[in-house]
């Protein structure tokens, strides 16, 4: 258990840059990830962990990248209901071992229609993963709600996940984030959300995030939507795993945008 849970959350800093491309399970070929394969490839030599559905590892995952990863578990609605909380596990453990997967992750919805299903999808998958040493990560999901997202909602939601056994909670970043960590006894990553209007935006989002008290992202679509996604993801790096201001950060993008370009031109010529 611990060594899977290090190959996520760097010891060295004890932070992660996990990069989140399992969105497809509910909204379908979300922009930009319409393609998976071509949105990982590039971004995975930067991620400290992947995290997919089981169909997406299959089909567009080289089984020689060594990037831990971050296996969704959970599903059944689709972007077309208004409740997208009636989930249910789709992918057992013996699966989830089969991959040789790092961890595995579902979603609760805490105050919905299927709350307890999915309290009670989440104290069964750690029964199970406790048994094999596989981490669970629960994911404080919101739907469609995403005013949802504020310290008393999400303070409950993550604590609700730890005691229930959660070795990792994903959550969202929030006015008085602190008050969400001090009172979850594991550690969190947050989730960017919509692409924010701005790259600067998505850095103080990820600086705040870590400054009161997560331990790193699992981000997806401000890096993947992005017109620079490495960059990005290479600035996000920098702010998580060398301490980097969001000014500094903003340096990282910028950087990297032309190295990127660089690259790019010389392979065309090429
Ligand atoms: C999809 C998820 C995503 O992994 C999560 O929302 C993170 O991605 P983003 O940064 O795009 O919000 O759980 O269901």
């Amino acid at each position: 258990m611990s060594n899977r849970i290090s190959r996520m959350i760097k010891p060295a800093t004890g932070r992660t840059v996990m990069l989140a491309c399992d969105h497809g399970y509910f909204m379908g070929p979300t922009r930009k990830l319409e393609n998976p394969r071509r949105t990982i490839e590039p971004l995975i030599p930067y991620a400290d962990t992947l995290a997919v559905t089981r169909g997406v590892l299959r089909t567009s995952v080289d089984p020689k990248w060594d990037t831990p990863i971050l296996l969704r578990v959970s599903g059944g609605a689709s972007i077309l209901k208004d409740d997208l909380s009636d989930e249910e596990i789709t992918t057992s453990m013996r699966e989830a071992i089969r991959l040789n997967v790092a961890s595995v992750a579902l979603s609760i919805f805490v105050g919905t229609a299927h709350e307890k299903q999915s309290l009670v999808n989440l104290s069964k998958l750690v029964d199970e993963g406790e048994d094999y040493g596989i981490p669970v990560m629960a994911i404080t999901a919101v739907g469609k709600e995403l005013e949802k997202r504020d310290a008393k909602y999400l303070s409950l939601a993550c604590r609700l996940a730890a005691e229930l056994g959660a070795r990792v909670v994903k959550t969202y970043y929030c006015e008085n984030f602190s008050k969400v960590a001090d009172g979850a006894p594991v550690p969190l990553v947050v989730a960017g959300g919509p692409k924010l209007n701005t790259e600067e935006d998505a850095f103080n989002l990820v600086y705040n995030a870590l400054e009161e008290g997560a331990v790193g992202v699992d981000m997806g679509r401000n890096i993947w939507q992005n017109d620079n996604p490495v960059a990005m993801i290479k600035a996000i790096r920098a702010i998580v795993h060398e301490k980097a201001t969001v000014k500094e950060a903003i340096q990282v993008f910028n950087e990297s945008k032309k190295v990127d370009k660089q690259a790019i031109d010389t392979t065309v010529r090429d």
